[in-house]
């Protein structure tokens, strides 16, 4: 793995001008502000005062058993419901008239959900469920759009103990089976369609598509009322949510769980192979999420929290339904695109609404910045006081503009770093105490340690660059890869054993201030999603024509990295590849064996790939000329003027 290479230098070793918090902005913080000290002085003390905000039904004892590395238990010998934290205790407290969800439907339909309806719905969701036969360690796939009932979906889960594996509704058929497969799950969860930029999309057909080939362990389907769609419903199968919930018991008591009882199953995308299925834990999980959710977002009582991810996503999971639910909070959850009808369509909701908090990734941002300010500016979006970034590295320009534009030149901008495997933030400044730099995510999370090294394992200077690891178990880290444990050893714990090694580069500045650099291995991230380059050509070298393939993330100004591919075709599929548009067909394979967001940008085909004289594909040397850059150092390869070929056809497309 080698460090990151570029000018992020500059900033590391030039002092930036800082915005530190308005005495307003502080005052009627429930933030301490002597937290990093506290957490500091006794790391596990400090998190087992945090989980102890949590309402436990078996207090624990034990905070940390870090006695099997890398598999750690926190809080293990407590027993906890999670669904009941994140519902029936703010119920219990009085909280139940409180909105915990202004949902706003795309074609401008909205549903106001209050602590006491959250209950409600999630009890008989849980009844549902256990009617149907599934119980506590069984696997429940939900694959749906952001609906009101997608959350009491995954609370029904946690409810009855219930594993949920959320599948972002862009999966294609085939990704849904391998993550089913992967987890043996029981149920599946969809909706008829659902509704985006004014056009329906299949969700069910999908899913049929997916069970289609016998051999999977599902046995029901359950179908949300959505789209309104004609679809096919397979007798014995398939039961539409309303009829099914319709006959379900109002109420359920619930029963508390083991604190590594597993909550959820999440995929994402590596370095290699098929998609890795982490899994979270109750108690740990729900602790971290919980805390930084009112820390990094200086949670207020009366604040309106907006995060714009998608629920299928780990961002949408921690700061959708299980942070803000836990600490009671009210959130805007909105089903669509930001752009329909048009572009003022977020800014509508945030003045609509009120919205206090705002959280969404910089390519959302930087997309605002190319349409022009006057789009959100003809708002009144004065009730925002606290802006978050999330999901890929905010350059100090998207920052500005943010706290400038959406910000009105007032509010902080908290730049989140994390992961699915880590399950919540690791580092972000808090907004209270920082004296926030544009484009820094600043400070590890209290109670959380970070070092940045060298290749050779040291920890490198400040004003210097490396890779970003992490030194101590945290409580929301993931426990595992799902049904292999042996592969998360491997992929995170081997590199620099004894620390989890992240994947991303980062650099440290002469305050010690992180800068996050983004991923130093073959990680893709486009609009914030991370995509897998080895996915994308092992899908591609799939298809009939292809022979070989290379992918990498070119730097794109709006989406961060776009995904562009270079193949060589079959020798013998020349004349067939003749008679069809190889682009068109290549990136709408891809599209259709992983989802659209996988669709490369672009696809060149090429004589040969340049490779090592030991038959290593030189992506690096693919990338800075997708990048616009010299190819850089050719000399290893076999034979150099491959390299020259392929910058005249990507030059000749620019
Ligand atoms: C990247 C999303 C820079 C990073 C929460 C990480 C970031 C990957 C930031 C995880 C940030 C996330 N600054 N890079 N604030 N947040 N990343 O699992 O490369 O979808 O490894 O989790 O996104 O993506 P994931």
């Amino acid at each position: 793995m080698s460090a990151p290479e570029g000018d992020k230098i500059e900033k590391l070793i030039n002092p930036i001008e800082t915005y530190p918090p308005s005495p307003e902005f502080i005052d009627g913080t429930k933030i301490p502000a002597d937290i990093r000290e506290r957490a500091a002085a006794d790391r596990l003390a400090f998190w087992a005062d945090q989980a102890r905000e949590l309402e436990w039904e078996t207090p624990f004892t034990e905070v940390l058993d870090w006695s099997n590395p890398p598999f750690a238990k926190w809080f293990a010998d407590g027993k906890l419901n999670v669904a009941v934290n994140c519902v029936d205790r703010h119920v219990h407290a009085g909280r139940g008239d409180k909105v915990a969800i202004h949902w706003i439907g795309e074609p401008g339909d909205t549903r106001t959900i209050t602590y006491n309806d959250l209950y409600a719905e999630v009890q008989r969701a849980a009844n549902m469920l256990e009617d149907l036969g599934i119980k506590a360690g069984d696997v429940v796939t939900l694959y749906l759009p952001m609906l009101p009932e997608t959350i009491f979906a995954m609370l029904a889960c946690a409810r009855i103990g219930a594993t949920h594996s959320v599948i972002f509704g862009g999966f294609s058929a085939s990704a849904i089976r391998s993550r089913v497969d992967n987890a043996n799950a029981r149920l599946i969860i969809t909706a008829d369609g659902s509704l985006r930029k004014g056009r329906q999309f299949p969700l069910k057909e999908t899913v049929d598509e997916a069970l289609a080939e016998p051999g999977h362990t599902i046995e029901k389907v359950i179908v949300i009322k959505r789209a309104e769609k004609d679809i096919e419903m397979i007798e014995g199968r398939d039961l539409w949510w309303h009829d099914t919930i319709a006959t379900a018991a109002e109420t359920h008591e619930p029963q508390a769980f083991d604190a590594e009882h597993p909550l959820f199953i999440l995929h994402t995308s590596g370095t290699t192979g098929a998609p890795k299925g982490l899994w979270h834990s109750s108690g740990g999980y729900l602790t971290q999420t919980a805390f930084t959710f009112r820390t990094s977002f200086d949670l207020r009582d009366d604040d309106v929290f907006w995060c714009s991810a998608d629920v299928g996503w780990v961002t949408g999971h921690s700061y959708i339904a299980y942070g803000p639910l836990a600490n009671g909070a009210t959130q805007v959850m909105y089903e669509g695109a930001h752009d329909f009808p048009t572009l003022d369509r977020w800014f509508e909701i945030i003045e609509q609404y009120k919205v206090t908090t705002f959280y969404t990734a910089p390519t959302a941002i930087r997309g605002y910045m190319k349409s022009g300010r006057e789009i959100p500016l003809r708002h009144d979006l004065s009730s925002i006081r606290l802006l978050g970034s999330v999901g890929e590295p905010i350059n100090p320009e998207a920052w500005e503009w943010f706290r400038e534009v959406i910000g009105a030149d007032r509010t902080p901008v908290v730049d989140t770093w994390w992961q699915t495997e880590t399950g919540s933030h690791m580092i972000a400044p808090i907004p209270t105490l920082d004296a926030l730099k544009p484009g820094s995510g600043q400070k590890p999370v209290p109670g959380i340690s970070v070092e940045v090294i060298d290749e050779q394992g040291n920890r490198v200077d400040p004003g210097e660059m490396g890779l970003l690891t992490i030194t101590e178990p945290w409580p929301s880290m993931a426990r595992g890869i799902w049904g292999d444990d042996q592969r998360f050893i491997e992929t995170y714990w081997s590199q620099y054993p004894g620390r989890y090694f992240a994947g991303d580069g980062a650099g440290v500045d002469l305050d010690g201030d992180l800068w996050l650099l983004g991923r130093v291995d073959d990680v893709m991230n486009v609009s914030g999603h991370r995509l897998s380059t080895a996915e994308i050509e092992s899908a591609l070298v799939d298809h009939d024509l292809v022979a070989e393939s290379a992918v990498i993330g070119a730097a794109d100004e709006t989406t961060g990295q776009a995904v562009v591919s270079f193949v060589v075709l079959k020798d013998s599929q020349r004349e067939a590849a003749a008679q069809v548009d190889v682009e068109a067909e290549l990136r709408g394979f891809v599209a259709k064996r992983i989802g659209a967001i996988a669709r490369p940008r672009q696809v060149f085909v090429v004589a040969e790939l340049p490779k090592t004289r030991s038959g290593k594909i030189m992506r690096r040397l693919l990338k800075n000329v997708a990048d616009g850059k010299p190819a850089g150092d050719t000399s290893t390869l076999t034979d150099a003027s491959v390299m020259d070929a392929i910058e005249q056809q990507v030059l000749a497309r620019h």
